[in-house]
This record gives C-alpha cells, structure tokens and sequence, in this order.
C-alpha cells in the first residue's frame, strides 16, 4: 500500500513537525511520509528543521492578507496542491481555519493542542489548569472541524502538575509527551484506525504508546 502522504503545518519552533517526520522518516514501513512543511509565517523555526531533514518547505505569509481569511486560505490551498497531500497536520499552527477549508479537507486534518480536550480550548492552556488547581494536564489530538479545538479525539496524553509548578514548567513536560503522541496518532490516523491512543506519564522509551 502506497504510503499516505502528509503536509505539516507549522507557525513556529516546530518540534512537533519533527518528532512527526523523524517518526516517518526513520521507518520505511510507516503507513505515511512527510512531502511538506508549510509555515504561515516566514521566519518560523520549524522550516530550517524541515530543510535539515530535506523535506520540501512553503511560506504563505498570512499579513499580506489582512482579515480575508478565504483569500489566506485560498493561497494555503493553493501552496499545498502541487504535493498532493492526502493529510494534513497541524502543528503549532496558530490561524484559525475557516470551514470553507475544513469542508474541503474534510476528515483529512489533525491537530494537537496542549490540553485534555474539551478543557481548556483557546489559548494559555497551561496557566489556566494551574489556576483552577488542577492536578493533571495533558495534550490530545483531535481531527479538525469547524469548531476550534473541537472534533473527534484520536488521543490524549496526560501529565501530573506538580506543586510549584509554572506555565512553563507545565509546557515542557507535556510538550515531552506531545512528541510522542502525535506520531502514534499519526501512524494509526494513516491506516484508517481511529482507535484513541492514550498515553500517561512518564514518557516510556521505546515509544510505545
Ligand atoms: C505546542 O504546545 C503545541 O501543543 C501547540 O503549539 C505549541 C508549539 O508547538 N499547538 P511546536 O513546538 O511549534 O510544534
């Protein structure tokens, strides 16, 4: 079976796209393989990661755009239909899509988002949990629809907060597990198996889910 091929999405550092390409590139027999990285904005770290693994990279720089949103995502179409992606993952894509774009890449789009999903969608997801006193957060990838931070869950993965605790302690230890759920999500996502992945901490080393 032809491997499923796979836009990735990025805005910035883009760890993600990398745990997700190095899962795919290091493995001949993974159901899918990276063909692009595609940043809205132009000097986002993740497009040097995706050059240095020799995958192809695209710009489309929503400014130009202003608040036309259908003229941003028309561009976005546009970049990507030259590599004829069959799914795309969003990582660390900070634009709302419209459901003018979701309608067309309807059940082929998957995001992460730093939180255990429904709780905590939008943004500051972290200091959030830690406000309300929480004693876990977490991560989940979820299929994109037109709802933000809505759509079917494909996996959630969870982490203790620990006393002391800041935003940013809290992201770096989910963002250890987000490298590893992504991918498993991923590899299953590629061959039609929509089984949740779940996943809890601490990360274990093989990977496995
Ligand atoms: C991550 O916390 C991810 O959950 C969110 O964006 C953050 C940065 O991701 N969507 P990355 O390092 O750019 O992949």
């Amino acid at each position: 079976m032809s491997r499923k091929r796979v836009a990735i999405l990025i805005s910035g550092s883009g760890s993600n796209m990398a745990a997700l390409a190095d899962d795919m590139l290091a493995d001949p027999r993974h159901p899918a393989e990276p063909v692009l990285v595609l940043s809205n904005r132009p000097g986002a770290g993740g497009l040097e990661k995706a050059a240095a693994r020799g995958i192809a990279t695209a710009v489309v720089d929503h400014r130009p755009f202003g608040e036309d949103r259908r003229a941003f995502e028309e561009a976005l179409d546009a970049a990507l239909a030259p590599h004829a992606p069959d799914i795309l993952c969003l990582a660390g894509f900070m634009r709302i899509l419209t459901p003018w774009f979701i309608t067309r890449w309807e059940g082929r789009v998957l995001n992460i988002h730093p939180s255990l999903l429904p709780k905590y969608r939008g943004l500051h997801t972290h200091a959030r949990a830690i406000a309300a006193g929480d004693r876990e957060a977490g991560c989940t990838v979820h299929e994109v629809t037109a709802a933000l931070d809505d759509g079917p869950i494909l996996g959630q993965a969870r982490v203790p907060i620990l006393a002391g605790d800041t935003p940013e302690t809290l992201a770096a230890r989910v963002l250890t597990m987000e490298h590893r759920l992504y991918p498993a999500v991923l590899r299953r996502f590629a061959v039609g198996d929509r089984r949740p992945v779940v996943m809890s901490w601490p990360p274990k080393e093989n990977g496995d889910a």
